[in-house]
């Protein structure tokens, strides 16, 4: 049968926690997968802020909950911003109400898509931190990174440092890997306190 994949198994851990009517930010929208969870989970009380610096990623994120029944989902702000910039995106008031954040780094997959855009250690590490800000307590943050692509290897590393370095004071943290497959997509997930 074999594991959940990284993205199940962050879905799953967002499902436990994410409750309806609450605000959820996906701070990589990409093709739209991870923005239309947030909107189906936080239902039509909800409101969800995805964040995305390629144009083309939030036309099919925009398609893909265009074909959704409207009446299920969450209200969508679609933004053409970094993930580093979220805290001025977000109305003030939302800071510490946040229920859920989802990261999924790397490059748009999708056909025609230029490979060469993908997301960058700094402001990775910036958008996380604020991330932390805005959470509620027992609010979740997931990061799906990828070891083996170019660039994604030190990204990787970096968010992983940075993450065990977090006092247990402000969260914890867990890791989800395929130990025997180093090069594989994993997870780290961290539950503020
Ligand atoms: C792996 S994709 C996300 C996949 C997406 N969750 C899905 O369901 O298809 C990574 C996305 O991050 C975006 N990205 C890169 N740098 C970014 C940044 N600084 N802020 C926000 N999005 C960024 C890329 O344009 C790309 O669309």
């Amino acid at each position: 049968m074999g594991f959940m994949s990284v993205l199940s198994f962050a879905h799953k851990l967002i499902g436990e926690r994410l409750q309806p009517g609450e605000p959820a930010i996906d701070a990589t929208a990409g093709t739209g997968q991870d923005t239309l969870f947030l909107a189906r989970t936080c239902g039509r009380r909800g409101q969800v802020y995805a964040f995305d610096i390629q144009s083309e990623a939030l036309a099919l994120t925009r398609q893909r909950l265009d074909r959704e029944p409207e009446a299920r989902l969450a209200e969508v702000t679609l933004l053409e911003r970094s993930h580093s910039e979220m805290e001025e995106a977000l109305p003030r008031e939302l800071r510490g109400t946040i229920g859920a954040i989802m990261f999924n780094l790397g490059y748009l997959p999708a056909e025609g898509a230029d490979a060469n855009v993908i997301t960058l250690t700094d402001s990775t590490l910036a958008a996380l931190e604020s991330s932390l800000r805005l959470l509620r307590p027992k609010g979740i943050v997931t990061t799906v990174l990828y070891p083996g692509h170019a660039g994604g290897d030190a990204e990787a590393s970096a968010v992983e440092s940075w993450a065990a370095s977090l006092p247990p004071s402000s969260g914890q943290t867990i890791v989800y890997r395929q130990i025997q497959k180093p090069a594989a997509p994993y997870l780290i997930a961290i539950e503020k306190k």
